[in-house]
């Protein structure tokens, strides 16, 4: 990668090792200048797939313009994200991908300052707030699903807009209305920047337009921060802004501001792509969507709502978003970068390398996963889970930086699943979701259309 300029900024970064002390790790550099990087966006698995059978399960590569080492397997991810022993940093492995848009949030942070902030940060949630936002996940969910019927749409566009949306008052705790639709439309450009693969904030650029979408949400946070800390608020800006560290002090306004840029950045697409995976896999196997619905059914709720309480009840529910999360991972891969010397499969990898584990391909192995291609929610079952590597499904990663928001993503899953499946059955049109983008985030190149048929209807 051109690390140039996270360098210059962060002196504490190793400086860029040599591309030659990487030579006795087998794998290709492909092709002058662009490397692999072609080859990987456009089949991921294929690509992942076929180094393995010529390099093995360790091997070097090259994209975007720099050189990194792909380790496969549980075992690898359990090394590299459970890092027992600290040698990889997420700041140097995620930061030339996020660092202008995205600086200082929690994983592009280490060891100490990193273990005091998410500390700091998990306050929000703790199951007190989580309830809180159930209830507004219900209210925001039914009062938008509940105009879905019966129309074509690409299901893509709808959720996408849903949860930025609920983004608006669970997150920011803003009213749906001129002001949460600006804010929106800031988080939106900022994530396409930090995806953009110009890297220079030049005129014209989405970087630039990113940059400047900063500039405005860095100002908003840091004019409502006063009025946030003298509030009672429950969404998670006002949490964080009432957050205090393991000295009891309150968290710095910069702090906030940058924890509050990552966090809705961190959340949206995510939760975006796999509730698209999921509704796609549903309307796809309609013996599991009939079973989700007897289950949700079950909770005897006539508006499809679910309270709090009840949202472990939906068990069948979790292991069909389970299954979706195995096949269709948000996160393909993660970034880290070796701070000290380490070995892995019998290889000697440098201090300095950029390392990636790969989260898409783990979950296809079938050493691991039986028949890997086949939606199978079931083995998810405590019956079916055990033995099985406690690293071999990894998309929400493991270890210090395990992701902070897994309870609330599935919350909302099995909140949008009880609202839709209790009013509609899910039909895609043909073909629907045949292709999808994998990098950055997965999303299916035709948005997947799709049709919700009210139950009464048929
Ligand atoms: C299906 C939805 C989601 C998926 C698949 C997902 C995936 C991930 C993954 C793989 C990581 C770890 C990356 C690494 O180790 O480098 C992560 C971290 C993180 N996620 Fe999520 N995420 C989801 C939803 C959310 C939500 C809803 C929130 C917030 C409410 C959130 C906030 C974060 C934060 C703050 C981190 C950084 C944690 C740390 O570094 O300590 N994520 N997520």
């Amino acid at each position: 990668m051109a690390y140039a300029h996270t360098l210059a900024g962060n002196p504490h970064w190793l400086p860029a090792n040599p591309p030659s002390v990487l030579n006795d790790i087998p794998g290709s550099r492909g092709l002058p200048f662009v490397g692999n990087t072609f080859a990987v966006l456009k089949d991921p698995l294929g690509f992942t797939g076929k180094m393995v059978a010529k390099y093995g399960p360790v091997y070097r590569n090259r994209t975007f313009g720099g050189d990194s080492v792909v380790l496969l397997g549980p075992e690898a991810n359990e090394l590299v994200l459970f890092d027992k022993e600290k040698n990889f940093s997420s700041e140097q492995g995620w930061g030339p991908i996020l660092n202008l848009v995205f600086p200082r949030g929690l994983m592009l942070m280490d060891f100490e300052k990193h273990r005091a902030d998410r500390k700091a940060l998990s306050v929000a949630f703790k199951p007190e707030p989580m309830r809180h936002y159930a209830a507004e996940l219900n209210a925001g969910i039914a009062a938008q699903v509940g105009n879905w019927g019966d129309r074509p749409q690409p299901f893509y566009r709808a959720i996408k807009a849903l949860s930025l949306d609920l983004a608006a008052t669970s997150f920011l705790g803003v009213p749906l209305g001129p002001e949460a639709s600006k804010i929106n439309q800031a988080f939106v450009d900022e994530v396409q920047a930090s995806v953009s693969p110009v890297r220079t904030p030049l005129p014209g650029t989405s970087m630039r337009k990113g940059v400047k979408a900063r500039e405005y949400l860095v100002d908003y946070f840091t004019r409502e921060i006063p009025r946030r800390r003298e509030g009672e608020g429950q969404d998670f800006f006002s949490q964080f802004c009432r957050a205090t560290d393991e000295s009891g002090a309150l968290l710095a306004d910069d702090a906030i501001v940058d924890h509050m840029n990552f966090l809705m950045m961190a959340a949206h697409d995510t939760i975006t792509s796999s509730a698209t995976s999921l509704v796609m896999l549903l309307g796809r196997h309609v013996e599991w969507q009939d079973r989700l619905r007897t289950e949700i059914q079950s909770l005897g709720s006539n508006d499809g709502g679910v309270p709090y309480e009840q949202l472990d009840r939906l068990v069948e529910t979790e292991w069909a978003f389970k299954e979706a999360l195995r096949l269709m991972p948000p996160v393909p891969s993660i970034p880290r970068r070796a701070l000290r010397d380490f070995s892995f499969g019998g290889y000697h990898i440098p201090a300095g390398t950029h390392v990636g584990v790969n989260t898409a391909y783990t979950h296809m192995m079938p050493e691991h996963w039986p028949d890997p291609a086949r939606f199978d929610p079931e083995r998810f079952s405590p019956e079916r889970s055990k033995g099985r590597h406690r690293f071999a499904w990894v998309p929400f990663g493991g270890g210090a930086h395990m992701c902070i928001g897994l309870h609330f993503a599935t919350m909302q899953i099995r909140i949008l699943m009880a609202h839709l499946l209790s009013r509609y059955r899910i039909e895609l049109e043909p073909g629907a979701g045949t292709d999808w983008q994998i990098f950055p985030i997965p999303q299916p190149k035709d948005g997947l259309p799709v049709r919700f048929v009210p139950l009464s209807a048929a």
